[in-house]
């Protein structure tokens, strides 16, 4: 998306690792994505964009979903932006595979793809337009976005499934587990969580801190982790379908 809006020089700020304090000018365009997590802006994102700034500077906010649902997640990014001195002038809503896809039980596998990012570059290059345009850019109302088609039957039947689980009280698992026969040590564990709790032998684990992003299993090369969650199958049962991105940009 930055890329089509063209303007360099782009400055990227990763807060997957650690937070990031940063005051944004207000004559740049800032970019502002994050995970949704259980229908809101992953708590650790809020967390750890705690000391960005901006000075009344217009922003395009996204919000990446696992193709289940983003609920509450844009407008809460909304109210952050603008508690935070930014100006939205657009928004996005696009899917990235979910955190517990997996091959046998794939859910928005390999999104975004090549389509959704065509999307998302025609978005930046229509932002760019309309700032070069000349007129005045306004704050953008979010909650208009249009929501995704979600049928009512899926959705029905991924709630009964939820609520027949939590009846059941099936402890849950805190933390991908690793598999000491398949592990190599290799590091790669440790180095893409985001929280910092796998120690860099990749088996010794605090599991209090985990997020449950799966990061660790996703990239480990030797499939040595594993997370069961009874979530997989609902979501991969009931969210078939594919989602399609949402923008909305200043009139
Ligand atoms: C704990 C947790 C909660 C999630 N909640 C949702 C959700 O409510 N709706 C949804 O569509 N996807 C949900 N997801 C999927 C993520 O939004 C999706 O996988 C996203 O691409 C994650 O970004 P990442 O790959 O940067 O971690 C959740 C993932 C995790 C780990």
């Amino acid at each position: 998306m930055a890329e089509g809006v063209g303007s360099a020089p782009i400055a990227k700020t990763d807060i997957t690792k650690e937070a990031c304090e940063w005051s944004a000018p207000g004559d740049a365009l800032a970019v502002i994505a994050v995970p949704v997590y259980g229908g809101k802006v992953a708590p650790l994102a809020l967390k750890r964009m705690e000391r960005i700034k901006g000075e009344n500077t217009p922003a395009v906010l996204i919000v990446v979903y696992g193709n289940r649902a983003y609920g509450e997640a844009l407008n809460e990014l909304d109210a952050w932006a603008v508690a935070h001195g930014f100006k939205p002038i657009a928004a996005g809503t696009f899917i990235g595979e979910h955190s517990y896809s997996t091959s046998e039980f794939p859910i928005a596998q390999g999104r975004p793809n090549q389509q959704d990012l065509t999307y998302a570059r025609t978005f930046g290059e229509k932002i760019r337009q309309k700032m070069e345009s000349g007129e005045e850019l306004t704050a953008v109302e979010v909650k208009r976005i249009a929501r995704p088609k979600q049928s009512l039957l899926s959705l029905l039947r991924f709630i009964m499934a939820v609520l027949k689980w939590q009846r059941r009280k099936e402890p849950m698992q805190k933390c991908p587990k690793v598999d000491p026969e398949r592990c190599v040590h290799c590091g790669v564990c440790a180095a893409v969580c985001p929280v910092e709790i796998i120690a860099s032998d990749g088996i010794n684990v605090t599991e209090e801190g985990c997020i449950k992003c799966c990061a660790c299993v996703k990239r480990c090369p030797h499939q040595a982790r594993s997370f069961d969650t009874p979530f997989r199958q609902m979501l991969w049962k009931n969210f078939k379908t594919a989602k399609m991105p949402q923008t909305i940009l200043s009139k």
